[in-house]
């Protein structure tokens, strides 16, 4: 049985408005809500521990969902320091060694068979595993004018999702380190990189996207709309 953090202390500014991003209301919800179900509606998932902002006036409050805990505590100011304060949260029987999940608030429309594939392949890892997408658009390098300075191969290139699985004390100690060293963190498994370790990349769906404009919050109503057909 495995928990997830989901780290839901950011502020949305590039979304623009007041209200962060993963409280727009969808369908009359909070968007958080359909990240929740999707994790907590999979057998294997225990648990979540949701890493809100310090003073987060949204926050419903919700203590389970699908009969499982959903727990919370205060996050930092850059996405690793709330996965991390998420992480140290955890209840004391989350083993050291246990795998945990991380996953974006953000990103409401995971998949079941991409978790099961996810834990299937990662806890089978000695590091763990990723979600992530092959780049599919020719990659160009801009100058200082806006000009094109370059085409960049994108063979090997992904672009990594979450959930990402590794376990509990290795993934603490390695987002520690990169606080510690002043190295900005985007995901979990680039603190894991750092350490010279190597993830497995495991392909997910395209559809796993995370809300980041206006464009992508129109795309998933209209998944909740074709859902319900
Ligand atoms: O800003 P970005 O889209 O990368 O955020 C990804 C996820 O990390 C969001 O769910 C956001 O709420 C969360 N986050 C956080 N603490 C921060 C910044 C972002 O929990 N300080």
């Amino acid at each position: 049985m495995i928990w997830a953090v989901v780290p839901a202390a950011g502020r949305g500014a590039r979304f623009g408005g007041e209200l962060p991003k993963q409280y727009l209301d969808v369908g009359g919800r909070p968007l958080i809500a359909y990240t929740l179900d999707a994790l907590l509606s999979h057998p294997s998932v225990h648990g979540v521990m949701v890493v809100i902002a310090e003073n987060d006036r949204f926050w419903r409050g919700m203590d389970a969902v699908a009969g499982k805990p959903v727990l919370t505590c205060s996050g930092g100011a850059e996405r690793a320091d709330s996965v991390l304060a998420g992480l140290n949260a955890l209840p004391d029987d989350v083993r050291a060694d246990e795998f945990v999940l991380v996953h974006d608030a953000a990103r409401p429309n995971l998949a079941h068979a991409d978790l099961d594939r996810l834990l299937d392949l990662g806890c089978g890892d000695p590091v763990g595993a990723i979600l992530a997408a092959p780049v599919r658009d020719t990659l160009k390098r801009a100058g200082d004018d806006g000009g094109i300075d370059r085409t960049e191969p994108r063979e090997r290139l992904w672009r990594a999702y979450t959930p990402q699985l590794f376990r509990r004390m290795q993934l603490s100690r390695a987002l520690a380190a990169a606080q510690a060293a002043g190295v900005a963190i985007t995901d979990e498994s680039m603190a894991m990189e750092r350490q010279g370790l190597r993830p497995l990349l495991v392909e997910g769906r395209e559809d796993n996207f995370k809300i980041t404009t206006p464009a992508d919050l129109a795309r998933f109503e209209f998944v909740l709309s074709q859902r319900h057909r």
